[in-house]
């Protein structure tokens, strides 16, 4: 089924699309974050079907999506004053944190941990399913495991259309990038994957985070993991990537001319708008993010557009994707994140 809500939520198809779930079907529907694939909670035989749909390793954990707050209860185990304090201020929202789990969690979603992760998504389509079936769901972005997650169902139809019972149009997803997953561990907050909510935004609430040790790390590089999915390949693109870093705009404009040369025009780019400016290929290969005297904007604005022009840029015929780095500040500890995976770690640095 597709079922398009992009203007309004549909009842009759709202209720179909909460049956089919009880009934133990698997469906696509957005978030604020990211459109995730969605599965009961408590039917195992669901949940595999995600894992085969997706062709997700067993090793790796699912989120429990809720619809209430009252729901956690449900799940996990009592949070201490931190955890709560996190919760009543980011939930629902871009946040994930990661609880003791109950005995009720299948092993199939925490593979195995004794801990679940707990999100309650605010995008309204994702709160009503998840309302409508009653009880909590899981939620894995929708995706192929190991490429970029999808934010807009022209993307997500080619990975996984003939694998889910129904696929829920929301429109673009609003973030475009995960959610914040935050463990408080002896007392301190550690964000295991950066997303909206930055360090800075849980040192308000708690006045204390860390970033994990491993939140900049190569996935085979990575010891005492404390998210499994840090040791997996994510967001990886199609076509060969390389990031592009430095702090003066003519060094690497100079940089890209050069690659475009060696690579004879097939290369796309995905840059801010006063480099794309300057680089003299068909416009159907560049990729443009706005750049304006308000960073923070025009980073939420890098977050919104990534996957979608990973995949375009995928599409143009390029043998070498481009893209330009940010500083590893705020919102840009995220974007940064999941450009070196999207990368594999190549760099070039041109300052
Ligand atoms: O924004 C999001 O969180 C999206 C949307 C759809 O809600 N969901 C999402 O789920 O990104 P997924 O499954 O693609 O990523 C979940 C990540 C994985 O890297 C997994 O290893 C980690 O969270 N994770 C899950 N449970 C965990 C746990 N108990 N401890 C540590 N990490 C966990
Ligand atoms: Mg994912």
């Amino acid at each position: 089924m597709f079922y398009n809500w992009k203007n309004s939520i549909n009842e009759i198809e709202l209720n179909d699309v909460a049956n089919s779930i009880k009934n133990g079907e698997i469906v696509v529907m957005p978030t604020e974050t990211v459109y995730g694939v969605g599965a009961d909670l408590f039917n195992e035989d669901a949940i595999k079907k995600i894992f085969i749909a997706k062709n997700r390793p067993a090793t790796n954990p699912l989120i429990v999506h809720i619809g209430n707050k009252n729901e956690i209860d449900m799940v996990a185990q009592n949070p201490n004053e931190i955890e709560q304090a996190l919760i009543d201020e980011f939930m629902p929202g871009p946040f994930t944190i990661i609880l003791k789990k109950k005995d009720c969690i299948p092993d199939i979603v925490s593979a195995g941990l004794d801990t679940i992760g707990v999100r309650m998504p605010s995008n309204e389509i994702a709160n009503r399913i998840i309302t409508k079936v009653g009880n909590p769901i899981v939620l894995p972005s929708a995706n192929i495991s190991g490429r970029p997650s999808g934010t807009r169902v022209e993307d997500i139809f080619e990975e996984l259309e003939t694998k889910v019972y129904a696929i829920v149009d929301g429109g673009e997803s609003q973030i475009g990038l995960e959610s914040t997953v935050v463990k408080v561990v002896d007392g301190m907050p550690i964000i295991l994957r950066p997303g909206k909510i930055t360090p800075e935004d849980i040192i308000r609430v708690v006045g204390k985070c860390e970033l994990d040790k491993n939140i900049f790390q190569k996935p085979a590089e990575v010891v005492d993991a404390q998210m499994p999915g840090s040791k997996l390949e994510h967001y990886v693109s199609k076509l060969e990537c390389n990031l592009i870093c430095g702090q003066n705009n003519d060094k690497i404009i100079d940089k890209i001319k050069e690659i475009i040369q060696q690579r004879n025009g097939k290369v796309a780019i995905i840059a801010f708008e006063d480099i794309i400016e300057k680089i003299d290929i068909s416009k159907d290969r560049l990729f443009r993010i706005s750049r304006t005297d308000n960073i923070e904007k025009d980073e939420l604005e890098y977050a919104e557009k990534l996957y979608r022009y990973i995949r375009e840029a995928e599409n143009t015929d390029s043998d070498l994707i481009l893209i330009q780095g940010v500083k590893e500040e705020g919102l840009g500890v995220a974007i940064m994140n999941r450009l070196l995976r999207t990368s594999s770690f190549r760099i070039i640095n041109v300052d």
